[in-house]
């Protein structure tokens, strides 16, 4: 049978690299749009055999660029998504206004799926600029292209996420720590493998549902994901609850910074909990329910934080007490 084509925006990132090794070794050939052919390409090109990848380089608005690759693609994956807005990419230009042009680009070369990444909770989170420009998003795809699935994932974390990854840098380096709103909202955990395989279920069986919200298998607040990743770390570290006026005026602070820490409109944002809502189908119900749990996976990097670094393993501790005796 021939190789299906999918052309996928923002494979560069960390949701990216897992779905290109999915896909490419289920023998889907990937094209992979990217602003920096040179900055980005070694990291694409070395996910998946010779053969299966193709890079190209396009401003994501060069829409001559862009159209050129629909006239040979089967299905087309949206990844691209940003935290934090700035002069040049505004929420509106990319959760909004670049997958409407996707959905009109898929209608008119016929393609077989597209599917968007979303975000969960974003019909709760109205005073979210991100998650309003995220659901106009959604709404823009679905009156353009019917033979589309928007995920809606909760937070994805990996070994190359900027979520657990961050957040160990951070506990290693600050004495105390900021509780947001008490540290109760609630999160399930996706790991970027499962989303992966929830994606490749999805095109390789036609699903057609149009919204899924993609979960991992556990709820945990903030303060206990801090928690598992302080103890993963062997770090003991105050966890104060911030009064939101001064959480308010930090995140002012800090969103002046080039790669901010915490937005205002992240802030909104934490307020809701990231967790089914009960009213669309979730992963689960379409036959992938996840299988990775947030400490468990966490626990095979996460030396990397700890004193001794790699030497602090079970692994290496227990082949060094063999050598003693
Ligand atoms: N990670 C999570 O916890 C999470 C949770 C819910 C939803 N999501 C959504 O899932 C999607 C993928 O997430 P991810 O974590 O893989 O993201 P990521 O690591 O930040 O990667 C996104 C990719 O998008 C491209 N990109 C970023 N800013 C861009 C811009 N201004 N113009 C054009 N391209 C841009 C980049 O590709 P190039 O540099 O190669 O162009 C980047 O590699 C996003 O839509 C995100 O909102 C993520």
């Amino acid at each position: 049978m021939k190789a299906k084509n999918c052309l996928i925006f923002g494979g560069s990132g960390q949701i990216g690299s897992f779905l290109i090794r999915k896909l490419t070794k289920n023998n889907i050939k990937v094209t992979v749009v990217t602003r920096n052919i040179h900055q980005k390409g070694l990291k694409i090109k070395t996910q998946g055999n010779a053969g299966f990848i193709d890079i190209k380089e396009a401003k994501i608005f060069e829409e001559n660029k862009i159209e050129k690759l629909f006239s040979e693609a089967d299905y087309c994956i949206n990844l691209i998504g940003i935290l934090y807005e700035n002069k040049r990419n505004t929420f509106k230009s990319i959760h909004t206004i670049f997958p409407t042009l996707l959905a009109k680009l898929c209608k008119k070369y016929n393609l077989k799926h597209f599917v968007h990444i979303s975000a969960l909770g974003i019909n709760d989170a109205v005073d979210s600029q991100y998650a309003i420009s995220k659901l106009e998003g959604e709404n823009n795809i679905l009156t353009n292209f019917s033979r589309t699935t928007i995920l809606r994932p909760s937070v994805v974390f990996s070994n190359s996420d900027n979520f657990s990854t961050q957040f160990m840098t951070l506990l290693r380096r600050l004495p105390v720590f900021p509780l947001y709103y008490s540290g109760k909202t609630k999160f399930m955990p996706l790991h970027a493998t499962d989303l992966s395989n929830i994606i490749y279920h999805i095109l390789s069986n036609k699903i057609e549902t149009q919204v899924i919200e993609c979960v991992g298998p556990e709820i945990l607040t903030f303060k206990e994901i801090l928690q598992i990743l302080l103890n993963l770390i062997n770090k003991k570290r105050l966890l104060i609850p911030m009064p939101l006026s001064l959480a308010k005026i930090s995140a002012k602070f800090f969103q002046l910074l080039p790669k901010p820490l915490l937005t205002e409109d992240q802030l909104r944002l934490l307020k809701y909990d990231n967790v089914t809502s009960g009213k669309y189908k979730t992963n689960s119900d379409i036959g992938v329910p996840s299988k990775l749990f947030f400490k468990n996976e966490v626990k095979k990097y996460s030396f990397m934080w700890r004193d001794g670094g790699e030497f602090s393993t079970e692994k290496y501790m227990s082949e060094n007490l063999k050598e003693e005796n």
